[in-house]
């Protein structure tokens, strides 16, 4: 049978499959469902560094083929990450990713000091949030920025450290660079994709936030392609997602040259999806007679 292990920058896990963040919330109501340990990796709502309501509702609506969000970073803040949610998360044999946000250079520095001196595994850095110190521009749209925020949490964060790259920008390539030059270990992409919907009888966009996050399948060949990128100019390993459903879709995007695979949209459709792929992976790979799943990862052969 095929070594489903892989290693993202030291930290070894059962297989690719990890649960993106804002999808599985901490996971408990999923333990519920089927034990969690049975996933690769578990990603944490973003945790910013006090408690966030987020925005006001509506806040989700239905795309084809996806969905677009505008929760906000709704999170109960750092300190109860730390003092209630991890704790739980410790009790099981699961990869435990802090998914970490902020809105200032002086937030995300402070959030990443407290949570990787936590019992985290790895720290994904979200970096689509707006820097509200200037204009509102999000960290994650230059190059410039993106050093900025990533060497600042760098010096403080004693864990590996994923940057999770946002996919609204022109060149993704050399914003996975930036980071890399700043000291990331790993890169996670994509984030969500900004969207909008209005409703044509009021006239009104069916958000209260007007635009969103669009994610699910309609963002998938968007994020092999931004996969594909960046593993052809970065030597640290990738964390591929973006609208992945089916094993088929994981398999594609480790072609691609993804390391491991998160998990978002597709849980709200079917809670198994992250084990169904699992499974489905397992069997493809013996029949392809691999020794390790490792094998998969930007093993997609370009005209
Ligand atoms: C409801 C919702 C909440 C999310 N919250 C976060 C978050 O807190 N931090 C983050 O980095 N990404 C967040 N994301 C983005 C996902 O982790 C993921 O990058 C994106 O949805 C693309 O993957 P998918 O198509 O499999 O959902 C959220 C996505 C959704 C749908």
């Amino acid at each position: 049978m095929t070594d489903m292990r892989v290693s993202i920058a030291g930290v070894e896990m059962k297989n690719p499959i990890i649960t993106a963040s804002g999808a599985f919330g901490y996971g408990m109501e999923y333990n519920e469902m089927y034990p969690i340990e049975k996933l690769g990796g578990i990603s944490c709502k973003g945790t910013t560094l006090n408690e966030r309501q987020g925005n006001p509702g509506p806040r989700i609506a239905e795309t084809p083929s996806g969905m677009l969000n505008s929760v906000g970073l709704q999170n109960p803040g750092s300190e109860a990450f730390i003092n209630i949610y991890l704790p739980w998360l410790r009790q099981r044999d699961i990869t435990v990713i802090a998914n970490i946000a902020g809105h200032s250079l002086d937030e995300y520095r402070e959030v990443a000091r407290r949570v990787s001196d936590a019992n985290v595994d790895l720290v994904e850095l979200n970096i689509s949030c707006p820097n509200v110190k200037e204009g509102g521009m999000s960290f994650g749209t230059s190059c410039e920025s993106v050093e900025a925020v990533v060497s600042e949490v760098r010096k403080v964060c004693n864990r590996p450290l994923v940057v999770k790259l946002t996919p609204n920008v022109t060149d993704i390539g050399s914003i996975a660079q930036a980071a890399e030059a700043a000291g990331a270990d790993a890169v996670s992409l994509i984030n969500t994709i900004t969207g909008m919907r209005i409703d044509i009888r009021t006239r009104r966009p069916i958000l209260k936030n007007n635009i969103g996050g669009l994610s699910g399948p309609a963002v998938f060949p968007v994020a092999v392609r931004m996969v594909r990128e960046v593993y052809k100019k970065v030597n640290i390993p990738i964390i591929g997602m973006g609208g992945v459903s089916t094993w088929e879709d994981a398999a594609e995007m480790m072609m691609a040259g993804a390391a491991a695979i998160q998990v978002g949209a597709a849980l709200f459709r079917d809670p198994f999806a992250p084990l169904k792929i699992i499974d489905g992976l397992q069997t493809f790979a013996d029949q392809q007679g691999l020794k390790s799943i490792t094998e998969l990862t930007g093993s997609v052969q370009e005209w």
